[in-house]
């Protein structure tokens, strides 16, 4: 009946003739069977991607062990961060994941038995890329609402500052109604208290004025000087475009925009120039379009011109109309033979005489630009008598 401890190194030895033989013993012993078997590991707690998990499967008794290493009920399988070892009683995981928390357990076989150990959980901290949405641009007024996410696992506390001093704790942060000082750099601090860490974004809000120019409602201008409008914007337009009389503004020789296209300029100013005009900046989420403007050009008089008959009767009245292109309109005046005979862009004669034949002077005067400019017409009066004894001539 050979027990285990029969194996061994048998020597027979004989005297004659004289011999001496050694044979070793191997007692084979039967499979054992498993029991208890214990998993462990070197640390529970792990922070992702920096530390390395280590599971040592043993068992109290058993031979021709076999081990399968589970993970929840998936079966591990070595790759380049999952190593086996020691005839695949350790398991080794480097760079832990979140997705490496388990639980893990080991089963262990061989022909005649199996047993399986309790489950050990990782419980691994990460933190991941914190962000904050928002809108970029917001109008003076409106509330805008930053919302701050990390993923993190324990959930990080959040802390807000506004251009550097703390402005509010929580995820969510509310701004009040937004005036032109609220537009500046938002920046939410994700802390995780159990790794220590903390992670910062920064958001920039750009807060415009409701009206995002205010011109001026009228300006007065000479024609021939030379004059700016200016586009006054808070924040940063993309781009800005100039209008009149809601079409876009043609750019000449004469009218030109700076590289921004912030101011518009005229030079010379020209009468041809009067117009009601706006302009608009846009950017990638909003335009916005001023006030109007209205560009008034004071100019003339230009050469008045009469409107009237040249030849009249006497006995008959005559009416001259002086008319001349300016801004603002002109006054008249009327001179007859050098005297001022009236005042106004009308002048009715009296019923002529021969007398009245002669040249008739309008001026017209701008009292804005203090200009004048007159023009004269030649009034031919004939006598009625001439006129029927010329009809009897024919
Ligand atoms: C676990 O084992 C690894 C590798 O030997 C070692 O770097 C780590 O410090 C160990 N962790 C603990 C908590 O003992
Ligand atoms: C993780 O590792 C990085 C560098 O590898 C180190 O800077 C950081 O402090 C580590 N974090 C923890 C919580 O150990
Ligand atoms: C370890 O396990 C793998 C399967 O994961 C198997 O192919 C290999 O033969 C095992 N090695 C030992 C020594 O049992
Ligand atoms: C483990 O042993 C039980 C009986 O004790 C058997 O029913 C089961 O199929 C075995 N499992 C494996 C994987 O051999
Ligand atoms: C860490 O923060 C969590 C909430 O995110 C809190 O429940 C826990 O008490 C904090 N732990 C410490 C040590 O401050
Ligand atoms: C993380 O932020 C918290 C809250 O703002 C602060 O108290 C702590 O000192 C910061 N820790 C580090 C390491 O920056
Ligand atoms: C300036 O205005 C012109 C014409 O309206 C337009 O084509 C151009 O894109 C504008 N540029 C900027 C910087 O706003
Ligand atoms: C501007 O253009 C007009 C024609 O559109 C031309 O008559 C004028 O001479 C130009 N003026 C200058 C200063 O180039
Ligand atoms: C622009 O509008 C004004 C009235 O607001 C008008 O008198 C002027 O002729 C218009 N100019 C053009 C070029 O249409
Ligand atoms: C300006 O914005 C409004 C919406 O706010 C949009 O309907 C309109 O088309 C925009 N205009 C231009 C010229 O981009
Ligand atoms: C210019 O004349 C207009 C009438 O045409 C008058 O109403 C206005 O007061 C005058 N302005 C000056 C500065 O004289
Ligand atoms: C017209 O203008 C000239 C010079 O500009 C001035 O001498 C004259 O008195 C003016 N006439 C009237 C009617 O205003």
């Amino acid at each position: 009946s050979l027990q285990l401890n029969d194996s061994g190194r048998y020597t027979v030895q004989g005297m004659e003739p004289v011999l001496k033989s050694v044979v070793t013993f191997s007692i084979l012993s039967p499979t054992e069977p498993i029991s208890n078997v214990i998993l462990r590991s070197n640390a529970t707690d792990l922070v992702e991607l920096n530390d390395t998990a280590i599971f040592t499967c043993s068992v109290s008794s058993g031979t021709s062990l076999s081990y399968r290493w589970l993970n929840g009920s998936s079966e591990v399988t070595a790759s380049d961060r999952v190593r086996l070892a020691g005839g695949n009683s350790t398991l080794t995981i480097v760079c832990v994941t979140r997705y490496d928390e388990g639980p893990f357990r080991c089963e262990v076989i061989n022909g005649i038995s199996n047993g399986t150990s309790q489950p050990i959980g990782l419980n691994v901290r990460c933190e991941y890329q914190t962000d904050v949405t928002s809108s970029e641009v917001a109008m003076t007024g409106h509330i805008v609402t930053f919302k701050c996410s990390a993923s993190s696992q324990p959930p990080s506390q959040f802390s807000w500052f506004f251009n550097g001093s703390h402005v509010a704790a929580g995820s969510v942060y509310e701004t009040g109604p937004l005036t032109l000082a609220s537009h500046g750099e938002y920046t939410c601090v994700a802390f995780n208290n159990v790794t220590g860490r903390n992670s910062t974004i920064s958001k920039m809000l750009t807060v415009v004025g409701e009206s995002w120019s205010n011109l001026n409602p009228l300006i007065e201008y000479f024609e021939d000087d030379s004059f700016t409008m200016t586009c006054n914007i808070v924040g940063d337009p993309s781009s800005i475009h100039w209008w009149k009389n809601r079409t876009s503004v043609h750019l000449d020789n004469r009218t030109h925009v700076s590289f921004d296209n912030r101011t518009l300029a005229f030079n010379p100013v020209q009468h041809s120039d009067y117009g009601e005009y706006q302009c608009m900046a846009r950017n990638s989420v909003s335009n916005r379009t001023s006030t109007r403007c209205t560009l008034l050009v004071n100019y003339g008089p230009k050469q008045p011109v009469i409107a009237g008959a040249p030849i009249a009767e006497t006995e008959q009245r005559v009416t001259f109309n002086c008319s001349a292109s300016s801004q603002p309109p002109s006054q008249f005046c009327w001179f007859f033979n050098g005297s001022q005979v009236a005042t106004g862009s009308v002048y009715e004669t009296g019923p002529l005489t021969l007398a009245s034949h002669g040249e008739y002077t309008c001026v017209a005067f701008n009292n804005v630009t203090g200009r004048n400019s007159t023009v004269s017409k030649m009034l031919t009066v004939v006598g009625k008598s001439d006129y029927r004894f010329f009809a009897l001539l024919c």
